[in-house]
């Protein structure tokens, strides 16, 4: 929604105020007389850079789908066997097959990772990024860090003599993540990554409104803004060059996911291998639902389509119903924003849909100046209206998708809310971390010596073990709980 931002004169004021009027938005400048000089020039600057009549129009298309899904489209559970299941070790061979298949694909520099972290995370708390967030492990290392060793661990795993893998790293940021982002990955020397690997890119931004369609300002020189989604990655990706960017380096498999799920298995090489061997152009990674009624997007087919809906979109009675042949539920396939894409898709097929994706409306606490009083207004209560795309928009219109299922408790544990709040959470994202680091300890034949009363502190290092591989030599020892792992010839035995 921005374009290059004409000069500020008079007569350039007097354009855009027409346009802003002719858009019924006339109000933004009720209180631009106040305005000294140099915040004029910079909201005529920010004015000019909104597309008025599109953000309109947006706003007044999704007010209108949103009214039109009271009459709901024709929802399906997934058909059985249009997805796989890594669950119960049924695929053990075909499971090896691909991962295989994946660690080859990075081997040969074919597959890179985007990570979304654009959100603003209101629910956790925390104004600095969800990826320098500390979830109390032994080692204290952020979400960034935790997934920046998973990166190298894998590139180390994938390389061999002749082959030095490297998996760029892709960063979606938005205006209030963005600079806190960039200034923490330099500070942490990108992790011990490669900075001319990573590429960080901004979403766009949309103002936000009024119920009744106005925009909000923030102040009497600013409109008040939001990003718009995480589905503003596909826009983004084309707009900042990194599509161009992976071209160049041969990219073909890519794996996205988002910033606050310490479980995240970043470029997993069984999923990339997976979808690239079914020759997807789309792949999503789903976990069972705890119950029926957990209130999480379940992939399903919508008037035929791939599509997510919500917890809230189906009825109870559909909610329940289980599939005859196995008595699992039939909406099972729980979202967890993992998904595969194919750099062709992205480039080509993507820009071909683009428009047809809609938006969603998210209704929000606003905070902006009451034009009649020029008071700013907190809201305690939502007010307002933002406009977002979501990720996962595009699924309809993809024609080969691949869609597997994975273990909750190895591959996702979402930290969305405080602390204390008891679920999805900063303590159960350090729990879920450690018990998995446990796990793996417990699977190469190690005991983890647990004190009861006490909450273990066992981490293993991504740069150790990246999914439980290599722990041959913790056969047989019995570990000390609390330990942070980082070297196979130093753990601490009891
Ligand atoms: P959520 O929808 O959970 O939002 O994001 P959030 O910002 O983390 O948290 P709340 O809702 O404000 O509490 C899921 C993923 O999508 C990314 C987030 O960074 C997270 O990785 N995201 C969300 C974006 O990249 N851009 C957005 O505009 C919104």
């Amino acid at each position: 929604m921005v374009k290059g931002a004409p000069t500020f004169t008079s007569e350039n004021l007097a354009a855009l105020k027409q346009r802003y009027a002719d858009a019924g938005q006339a109000h933004v400048f009720e209180r631009f007389g106040e305005l000294n000089d140099e915040d004029a020039a910079a909201f005529f600057e920010q004015l000019s850079s909104i597309e008025v009549e599109d953000c309109n129009e947006f706003f007044a298309r999704t007010m209108d789908s949103s009214k039109q899904s009271q009459q709901p489209a024709k929802i399906e559970p997934l058909e059985s066997g249009s997805f796989d299941t890594t669950l119960d070790g049924a695929q053990d061979g075909a499971m090896d097959a691909w991962r295989a298949e994946g660690l080859r694909l990075i081997r040969e520099n074919k597959v890179a990772v985007i990570l979304l972290a654009g959100g603003q995370g209101s629910r956790l708390g925390s104004s600095a990024p969800k990826g320098l967030y500390d979830i109390g492990l032994p080692s204290g290392k952020p979400l960034f860090a935790l997934q920046a060793e998973r990166i190298r661990r894998l590139q180390q795993l994938a390389s061999d003599d002749t082959h030095n893998a490297t998996i760029p790293w892709l960063v979606m940021t938005s205006g209030p993540t963005s600079a806190a982002t960039r200034a923490a990955f330099e500070k942490a020397e990108y992790f011990g990554l490669n900075a001319d690997d990573v590429f960080f890119f901004n979403q766009g931004v949309l103002p936000c409104f009024s119920n009744d369609g106005k925009i909000l300002l923030e102040s009497a020189g600013r409109v008040a803004v939001a990003p718009d989604g995480n589905g503003g990655i596909y826009q983004a990706l084309r707009l900042s060059g990194a599509l161009d960017w992976l071209r160049s380096r041969g990219i073909e498999h890519i794996h996205s996911y988002c910033v606050d799920n310490c479980l995240v298995r970043v470029a997993d090489p069984t999923f990339i291998g997976y979808a690239a061997q079914r020759g997807a152009e789309c792949g999503a990674l789903v976990v069972p639902k705890k119950s029926w009624d957990e209130p999480v997007g379940v992939i399903c087919l919508r008037n035929r389509d791939f599509g997510v809906v919500e917890y809230s979109e189906i009825s109870a009675e559909m909610a329940q119903m289980t599939r005859p042949e196995t008595s699992e539920l039939a909406y099972n396939a729980g979202n967890i924003c993992n998904h595969y894409y194919t750099l062709d898709f992205l480039q080509h097929r993507v820009p071909e849909i683009e428009d047809k994706l809609e938006h969603h409306v998210a209704r929000k606490k606003i905070k902006h100046l009451d034009l009649e009083t020029g008071e700013l207004v907190a809201p305690t209560k939502p007010n307002g209206i933002k406009l977002e795309r979501f990720v996962f928009d595009v699924f309809p219109f993809v024609e080969r998708m691949a869609i597997l299922e994975v273990d909750r408790k190895d591959q996702f544990s979402p930290l969305k809310n405080a602390p204390g709040s008891g679920a999805d959470c900063p303590e159960t994202s350090r729990r879920d971390l450690i018990a998995q680091c446990i796990r793996f300890a417990e699977a190469a034949g190690a005991k983890v010596q647990l004190v009861d009363g006490q909450e273990p502190a066992f981490e293993i290092s991504a740069l150790v073990s990246y999914a439980g591989e290599g722990l041959e030599s913790l056969k047989g020892k019995t570990l000390a709980a609390n330990q942070l792992i980082t070297d196979l010839d130093s753990v601490v035995t009891v």
